[in-house]
C-alpha cells in the first residue's frame, strides 16, 4: 500500500538544476550541512523547499524518529530475526547495558592487542584477516584507507574461496611471523573456515611450531569457534544483535586496530557517535543522512533512477564503493515491507561506483550522454594524502568539482547533436576536512543512518538478509551430492568436473 503523503512527492515539478540555482541565491547554503569536519553539499541535486516539506511529511507519516529513537534504545528493530541492531551501542550511543557491554568487548580486545604487542603470541609482522561480506569489507576498507603510513605490520584481507586469493597472501607473508584472523560472525561461513583451515596448514608446513596458538577469532558465536579448536582466550566475541554490515566497530575492526593503534580505533568510534548524535538531534533539513535519504528516494521513486553512483576522489577511499555496496543493498534490496506485505515501489537502487580521475576516462561518457539517469556522489578530501608537488591534489579536486558542475550545466550543441551535452544531471559532493580515523567514522556512520532512513521511509526492515540464503543451500545441496538441479546447471557441473 502506498502512503498518501507519496502523492505529493510524485507531483513535484520537474524544474532544471540551474533553474532552481537562479531562483534562491541562498541555495548552496540551504541545502549544505557541516558535521564531524564533513561538508555536506546537496545543492546540485533537485531538492527544494517544497520537496524537503513532502519529504518530510512523510518522514511524519512513516515514524522516522520514533522508528530511530527505538533504534538507539535497543528495540528489535530487526523483526523478521526479532532482535535490536546495535551497531551504535559500540560507539557509546544506545541502550545502557548494550554500551557497557561493547565497553567490556572492546576492553577485552584491546588487553589482546596489548599482549600481541608485547610478544606473548611471538613475533608478527604480518595479519592474515579471513572473513567475507561484512566481516571484510570494513576491515579492509580502514586498513587501506588509514594505514598507508604505518609500517608496523602489513595486513592482508582474504575474503574469496578461490585459492588464488590466499596463496598471493601466502607469496607476501612468512608463516612464522603471520598472525591469523578468522572473523565471520555466524562462524559457519564456508569460505571463510575452508580458507582457515588452508592457512593453518600453510602456516604448519612453513615451520610455525604451534599453528592454533597463533589464531584468533572474531565472532557473535564464540561457543562455535572453540568447538573450531581455537582457544578461548583467543576469542573475541561481539554480540549478535551487531549486524555482519555494521560491525567494522566491534571486535571484526581487531586488524585496524591493532595496525592503527588503539587511539586509532577509539578516534573511529568517537567519529562515528558524533554523526550519531547529530543524526539523533538535528532537525530534518538540517540532518546529513536524513537530507541524503530524501534526494535518494526522489531519484529512485519520481525520477525512476536504477542505479547511484559513488565516486572517491581520493586513492585511500578506493575500497568505499565496494564497501557501500554491501551496505546499502543488502540492507535495503528487499521487496518485502516490515509488515510482511509486498512494497509496491522499487526499493534499493544499485549502487557502483570507482575512483576519481581514472573512472573519468572509462564510465562518464555514460553518465553526461547516456540515456539513463544516474545520481553522482564525489566523496572528496581537501587535504591532500600525498606529499607530491600540490598540482596533484589540486587536479584531483579540481576534476571531481568540474564534473558535478558539467554534470549539471551541460552544453547543447544544436549544429552538432553528437558533441552535446544535456546537463541537469544531479550531483552530491561530501567534502572531508582531512582523512583520520575521526572523520572516517563520521562518513561510514552518516552512510549507515542514511541507508536506516531510506529503509524506514520505505517501509522495510534493513537489517536482514534472507536473500543470500536459498544460493548458499543450493551450493551446499550440490557440494553435498544432492544435484536436484536444472539440465543446464547440471550440464555445467558434468563440464567442470567430469
Ligand atoms: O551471506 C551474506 C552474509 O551473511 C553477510 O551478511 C555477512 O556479512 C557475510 O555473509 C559473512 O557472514 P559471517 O560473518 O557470518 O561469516
Amino acid at each position: 500500500m502506498s502512503l498518501p503523503e507519496w502523492s505529493a512527492i510524485e507531483a513535484l515539478p520537474a524544474t532544471r538544476l540551474e533553474v532552481l540555482f537562479a531562483a534562491a541565491a541562498d541555495r548552496v547554503a540551504a541545502l549544505s550541512i557541516e558535521v564531524a569536519g564533513l561538508h555536506f553539499d546537496w545543492s546540485k541535486t533537485h531538492l527544494t523547499t517544497d520537496a524537503l516539506a513532502a519529504f518530510e511529511a512523510l518522514a511524519r507519516a512513516t515514524d522516522l524518529s520514533g522508528s530511530r529513537e527505538a533504534l538507539f534504545a535497543g528495540e528489535a528493530v530487526n523483526t523478521t530475526e526479532a532482535r535490536a541492531a546495535e551497531h551504535t551501542a559500540e560507539r557509546g550511543e544506545g541502550a545502557p547495558d548494550s554500551v557497557a557491554r561493547a565497553a567490556l568487548l572492546h576492553a577485552r580486545m584491546r588487553a589482546l592487542i596489548d599482549a600481541i604487542e608485547a610478544g606473548a603470541l611471538g613475533p608478527v609482522r604480518h595479519i592474515l584477516h579471513l572473513g567475507i561480506g561484512g566481516s571484510a569489507l570494513g576491515p579492509d576498507l580502514l586498513v587501506d584507507a588509514l594505514g598507508r603510513d604505518q609500517a608496523r605490520y602489513e595486513v592482508a584481507v582474504v575474503s574469496n574461496v578461490d585459492g588464488v586469493a590466499l596463496e598471493e597472501a601466502f607469496g607476501r607473508f612468512d608463516p612464522s611471523a603471520t598472525l591469523l584472523v578468522i572473523a565471520s560472525k555466524t562462524f559457519t561461513t564456508t569460505e571463510t573456515l575452508l580458507n582457515a583451515e588452508s592457512a593453518l596448514e600453510w602456516m604448519g608446513e612453513g615451520g610455525t611450531i604451534d599453528p592454533y596458538g597463533r589464531v584468533i577469532a572474531i565472532t557473535a558465536a564464540p561457543e562455535k569457534a572453540v568447538e573450531w579448536g581455537i582457544d578461548e582466550t583467543r576469542v573475541l566475541p561481539f554480540a549478535d544483535s551487531v549486524g555482519g554490515r555494521y560491525s567494522l566497530w566491534s571486535s571484526i575492526g581487531f586488524p585496524a586496530a591493532l595496525a592503527l593503534g588503539w587511539d586509532a580505533f577509539e578516534d573511529l568510534l568517537d567519529g562515528a557517535a558524533e554523526m550519531d548524535r547529530h543524526f539523533r538531534l538535528a532537525s530534518a533539513h538540517e540532518n546529513a543522512p536524513v537530507l541524503a535519504a530524501f534526494s535518494d528516494l526522489f531519484y529512485t521513486q519520481v525520477r525512476h533512477a536504477e542505479t547511484r553512483a559513488v565516486f572517491a576522489y581520493d586513492e585511500r577511499l578506493r575500497l568505499l564503493p565496494s564497501y557501500l555496496q554491501q551496505l546499502e543493498m543488502e540492507s535495503n534490496g528487499k521487496s518485502v515491507g516490515i509488515d510482511g506485505t509486498p512494497i509496491t515501489r522499487t526499493t534499493a537502487p544499485i549502487t557502483w561506483g570507482g575512483v576519481g580521475t581514472d573512472a573519468q576516462h572509462a564510465v562518464f561518457q555514460l553518465l553526461h550522454q547516456g540515456t539513463r539517469l544516474v545520481p553522482v556522489e564525489f566523496v572528496c578530501v581537501a587535504e591532500p594524502g600525498d606529499a607530491l608537488a600540490d598540482e596533484h591534489h589540486r587536479q584531483l579536486l579540481m576534476n571531481a568539482f568540474a564534473q558535478g558542475a558539467a554534470l549539471m550545466k551541460g552544453r547543447i550543441n544544436a549544429a552538432d547533436p553528437a558533441r552535446s551535452y544535456p546537463g541537469d544531471r544531479p550531483s552530491a559532493t561530501i567534502l572531508i576536512e582531512a582523512l583520520d580515523a575521526r572523520s572516517l567514522g563520521a562518513l561510514l556512520a552518516f552512510y549507515e543512518h542514511r541507508t536506516f532512513v531510506n529503509a524506514v521511509l520505505l517501509g522495510l526492515n534493513p537489517f536482514d538478509q534472507f536473500g543470500v540464503e536459498l544460493g548458499k543451500e543450493m551450493a551446499k545441496t550440490a557440494d553435498e551430492g544432492g544435484l536436484d538441479f536444472d539440465a543446464s546447471t547440471l550440464d555445467l557441473i558434468r563440464r567442470a568436473f567430469g
